[in-house]
């Protein structure tokens, strides 16, 4: 399988103001995030609210330049390639609003990218955009229609075919249905499987739906507090979690049956300050299992039973 986006501790950090008299703060938004993925495979980013996972998105889209770290995108280095690459990795956002402009008929935004990026010419683009409405579920007539005479479910639509019109080798798609009643969640999700099944793309999904990630993921990132705490395949993180966090999270998941073998844990204590994470292991502070050592050394992923872990004790409390 060919490796199309490969980050090796990305970081990402923001200054952040605290008044006239003190010192701005540093948020640690990325700190230090890798991964490989493969074409046509999907990798799903999991975790809390401020856990960075929109912060990677902006990274990995090269919309934002990381602080630290390296990206190569089909072997390229990102950061060195950046405009050439730009057209390799898409976005999809919650809100379509995000990416489609409102006073630009449908045909034109999705004819746009093939204008600026390629030799075709007006007969050859707009063969190009039918196929791909059709690709996305709708029809002819709807490419001379603005975004606002849409439903959210297809201008969600809308929003995809216009981000795989370049045919990019990643798609980075932030809470992509989360925006979308529940009954037109399944068939969006449905649409990303059928097009990544077409043109091998590969996924950076990001959710808060545990059972979307289940059923879409083939590897799974938890972040907390911009660090990956666990990652590997999706059948063993859920079937066996070793993180105390990643456990919290999936006994959290109503929609899935936890092992009644396995107590239920739930997320207790509020997120620490992200201006102030806790030293050690940031998840410490709300870690039924925690100890001296967690509270002074840092845990550093390592390889435990076929993923990667980073936790002291993932051994006794797995
Ligand atoms: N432009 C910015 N300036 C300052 N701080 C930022 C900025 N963007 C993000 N942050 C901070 O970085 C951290 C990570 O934010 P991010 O938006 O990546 O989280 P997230 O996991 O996407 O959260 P959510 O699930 O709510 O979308 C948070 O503490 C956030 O407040
Ligand atoms: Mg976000």
């Amino acid at each position: 399988m060919s490796i199309v986006l490969s980050a090796r501790e990305l970081s990402r950090h923001y200054e952040v103001s605290r008044g006239l008299l003190r010192k701005p703060a540093l948020v640690r938004a990325l700190n230090g995030v890798s991964f490989d993925l493969a074409a046509g495979k999907t990798l799903a980013v999991v975790g809390e609210s401020g856990c960075g996972k929109s912060t990677l998105a902006r990274a990995l889209t090269l919309i934002e330049k990381p602080d630290g770290g390296s990206l190569e995108i089909a072997g390229r280095d990102a950061l060195v390639h950046g405009r050439e690459l730009r057209r390799d990795v898409q976005m999809v956002f919650q809100s379509p609003y995000a990416s489609l402009n409102p006073r630009q008929k449908i045909a034109d935004q999705l004819a746009e990218p093939l204008l600026i990026n390629t030799d075709l010419n007006r007969a050859e683009r707009r063969e190009r955009v039918l196929a791909m409405l059709e690709q996305v579920g709708l029809r002819a007539e709807h490419a001379q229609r603005y975004p606002h005479m849409f439903s959210g479910g297809q201008r969600q639509r809308i929003a995809i075919a216009r981000a795989m019109m370049l045919r990019p080798k990643v798609l980075v798609a932030d809470e992509p249905t989360s925006a979308l009643d529940v009954s037109i969640q399944a068939q969006v999700l449905n649409l990303f499987q059928d097009l990544q099944a077409e043109f091998a793309t590969a996924y950076v999904f990001i959710s808060h739906n545990l059972a979307v990630v289940r059923h879409l993921a083939d590897e799974v990132l938890v972040m907390y507090l911009g660090r990956a705490v666990e990652t590997g395949a999706t059948s063993r993180l859920y079937e066996r979690p070793l993180h105390p966090y990643t456990q919290a999270l999936l006994a959290a998941t109503p929609s899935l049956h936890p092992d009644p073998q396995r107590p239920r844990i739930a997320l207790t204590g509020e997120l620490p300050d992200p201006l102030d994470p806790p030293a050690g292991c940031a998840f410490h502070t709300r870690c039924p299992h925690a100890t001296e050592r967690c509270r002074s050394e840092r845990p550093e992923l390592r390889p435990l039973e076929g993923r990667q872990v980073a936790c002291h004790h993932a051994e006794r409390i797995g």
